[in-house]
């Protein structure tokens, strides 16, 4: 796996993405018992749709579809892969990784290095940040990172303030040695000290769940937070690169909340026209939604070949990040 180049540049040469199933309106819930209407998951959240995976798949099944399609668009082989990074909070097992059940389900037997990184909703950051890492060092020339998620799995249907806004997918890139950035700059940021408002605090132990295995959130302190975070850390990367707001083609932002969006582009001075948004489709898809969204406007053709993207999260922990590329 090491080789003695050390490639200073690191570009995403694919992307792939995957949605599980049927897409289930608002009114699907409402029609499954939830005490929500349509009308107000559209105007407090965006969103119009998730999907939701059958009880059998898992997040490296999902990865591994969105996977194939971002390897085939890179114009890829898996056995070319030497690195997988996969953004996870709903891993198919306590272990091995979901990255680990990845590899095994791409056939890959090269011995490449494979592992999940737990940072909520910023995984699909953290992740790119840590193969740019990787690749620059030059231990490692072809990267596959991922985010995917199940939520599903981790949402109290009673719970009408976090079931509504989340929903399973997954996204990939791959991320090459190249001559030419690439990725002009990440950052990536924790504050523990947030840990409960937005949390799944349970643990297994002794074949019990002790705590709760559900997902908890103070909606409007993760709201305020998160458009300060999200602002703050995109004139971070943008600062680093030497680049100002009107550099960027577009910015691709977590999709969590239409209005998070908004007020985070506001922020910047940007407009929305210069923001992909596709969380009506899917939801908040936690580390899944940045790459979901990328892949979405590369195959409709809005983000092309050497547009300056941002791409950042914002998510439980709390972590927050934010990678400025040259696509
Ligand atoms: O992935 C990273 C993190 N997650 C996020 O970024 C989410 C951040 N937070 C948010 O997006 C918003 O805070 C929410 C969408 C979660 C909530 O919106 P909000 O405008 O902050 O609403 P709220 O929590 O202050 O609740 C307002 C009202 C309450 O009723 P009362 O007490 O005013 O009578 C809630 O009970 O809306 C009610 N409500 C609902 N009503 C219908 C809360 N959820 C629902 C629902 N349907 N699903």
């Amino acid at each position: 796996m090491n080789s003695s180049r050390l490639p200073i540049f690191s570009r995403i040469s694919g992307t792939g993405s995957y949605l599980p199933g049927e897409p289930v309106s608002n009114n699907e819930l409402v029609a499954r018992g939830v005490d929500t209407s349509d009308q107000w998951i559209i105007e407090r959240t965006g969103i119009r749709f998730r999907h939701l995976a059958a009880a059998s798949v898992t997040s490296s099944d999902l990865a591994l579809q969105a996977s194939l399609r971002a390897i085939e668009s890179a114009g890829r082989v898996p056995a070319e892969i030497d690195l997988i990074v996969l953004a996870t909070s709903t891993p198919d097992f306590i272990f091995p990784s979901s990255a680990a059940l990845l590899q095994d389900k791409l056939g890959i037997k090269n011995g490449a290095a494979a592992f999940d990184v737990q940072a909520v909703c910023s995984g699909f950051v953290y992740g790119l940040a840590i193969a740019e890492k990787f690749i620059r060092s030059g231990s490692h020339r072809c990267a596959l990172v991922v985010g995917s998620e199940v939520f599903s799995r981790i949402l109290d249907w009673n719970d009408r303030g976090t079931c509504v806004l989340f929903g399973d997918g997954a996204g990939a890139v791959v991320l090459e040695a190249s001559d030419a950035p690439g990725i002009h700059a990440t950052a990536l940021h924790a504050d523990g000290s947030f840990n409960k408002i937005l949390s799944v605090p349970g643990q297994l132990c002794g074949g019990q769940v002790i705590g709760s295995p559900f997902l908890q959130m103070d909606g409007p302190s993760v709201f305020k937070f998160a458009v300060k975070v999200l602002a703050d850390v995109a004139k971070e990367v943008l600062d680093a690169a030497g680049m100002n707001a009107q550099q960027i083609d577009w910015l691709i932002p977590h999709q969590a909340n239409i209005r998070i969006l908004q007020s985070t582009a506001r922020k910047l001075g940007l407009p929305m026209g210069k923001v992909i948004v596709t969380v009506e489709h899917h939801g908040n898809t936690s580390a899944a939604s940045i790459p979901l969204a990328l892949d979405d406007a590369v195959r409709a053709g809005t983000i092309k070949r050497g547009d300056t993207l941002l791409l950042e999260g914002v998510g439980g922990g709390f972590t927050w990040g934010a990678a400025l590329l040259r696509f």
